[in-house]
C-alpha cells in the first residue's frame, strides 16, 4: 500500500520499526550500511541486490513460526523463475549449499503485548563478488544464472506469492507442508544441528503445521525443533 524507496539505510529493519510507519508498508534500500541478519549476525548489503522490509500488524505469537516458514517458501517458489534454489529450515534461501537470501522478523512488545512485526528479507541478486570472508558462503541468482536482472522484477514476484501466503496463513495454518519438504534440500537427508547447546546428527522427516522441523535420531525417535541452526 504504501511504498518507501531508500537510496541507502542503516537497516530497512530498524527503519520499519518505526513508528511513522503505518501497517503494511514496504521499506526498501538499494543498500544498507548495518544490515542484519539471524543470530546478530550481520548481513552484508551492497548495491545491486534486494533489501526490503514489510510492516505487518500483529499476530498471536505461535504464528511467527509459520510466517518465518511460509515466507521462506514465496520466496523459493519466486525464484525458481529463475534458479533451481532450494531452502533451509526455518528461512534459509539457498543454491548449492550456498546462501542466496535470507529472513529476518523483529517484533515490538509493549509490555507483554505485540505491537508490530516488521518482516524483512534479504536476497542477492545481481552481486557477482563477494568479500574474502563469505565467498565461500554466498552466492547470488546472477552467479547462478549468469545475467543480471532488475530487482523490481523479482521484488513484484515475491510480494505476489507472499501476499497469497500471508492470507492463507491469517485464515488457516501452514497449508504449503508437503511443498516446503519439495524445495527443502535436506529433506530425508542426514542435518547436524545444535540443540540445547549440543551437536547432534539428524535425519529431516519434515515439518510440523506449526513450522517445527521434524527429524529423527539414530535410535529412530522423532524430534520437533523449534529453535536451532542447521549448519554443514
Ligand atoms: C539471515 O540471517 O538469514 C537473515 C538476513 C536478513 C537480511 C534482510 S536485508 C533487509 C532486512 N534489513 C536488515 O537489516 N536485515 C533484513
Amino acid at each position: 500500500k504504501h511504498c518507501f524507496i531508500f537510496n541507502e539505510l542503516d537497516s530497512t529493519n530498524n527503519e520499519a520499526m518505526k513508528s511513522t510507519y503505518p501497517h503494511y508498508s514496504l521499506i526498501i534500500a538499494e543498500k544498507q550500511y548495518a544490515g542484519k541478519g539471524r543470530s546478530g549476525r550481520k548481513w552484508v548489503s551492497d548495491e545491486g541486490n534486494l533489501y526490503f522490509s514489510i510492516v505487518l500488524p500483529p499476530m498471536p505469537v505461535e504464528q511467527l513460526l509459520p510466517l518465518n516458514i511460509s515466507t521462506g517458501y514465496a520466496i523459493c517458489d519466486a525464484l525458481r523463475n529463475y534458479a533451481d534454489v532450494s531452502l533451509k529450515w526455518p528461512n534459509d534461501i539457498v543454491f548449492n549449499n550456498k546462501k542466496l537470501g535470507g529472513i529476518l522478523i523483529e517484533t515490538k512488545f509493549s509490555g507483554n503485548i505485540l505491537e508490530k512485526i516488521v518482516l524483512g528479507i534479504g536476497i542477492n541478486v545481481n552481486q557477482l563478488d563477494f568479500s574474502h570472508d563469505i565467498k565461500e558462503i554466498a552466492t547470488s541468482l546472477a552467479i547462478i544464472t549468469e545475467r543480471q536482472y532488475r530487482t523490481e522484477e523479482i521484488l513484484w514476484q515475491i510480494l505476489n506469492n507472499f501476499e497469497k501466503n500471508y492470507t492463507d496463513l491469517l485464515k488457516k495454518r501452514i497449508d504449503i507442508i508437503e511443498k516446503w519438504c519439495k524445495y527443502s534440500m535436506n529433506f530425508g537427508k542426514m542435518i547436524k544441528i545444535h540443540l540445547d547447546g549440543e551437536k547432534m546428527e539428524l535425519i529431516e522427516k519434515g515439518i510440523t503445521d506449526k513450522g517445527e522441523l521434524i527429524a529423527v535420531d539414530h535410535f529412530g525417535n522423532e524430534r520437533k525443533i523449534v529453535l536451532g541452526d542447521i549448519y554443514l
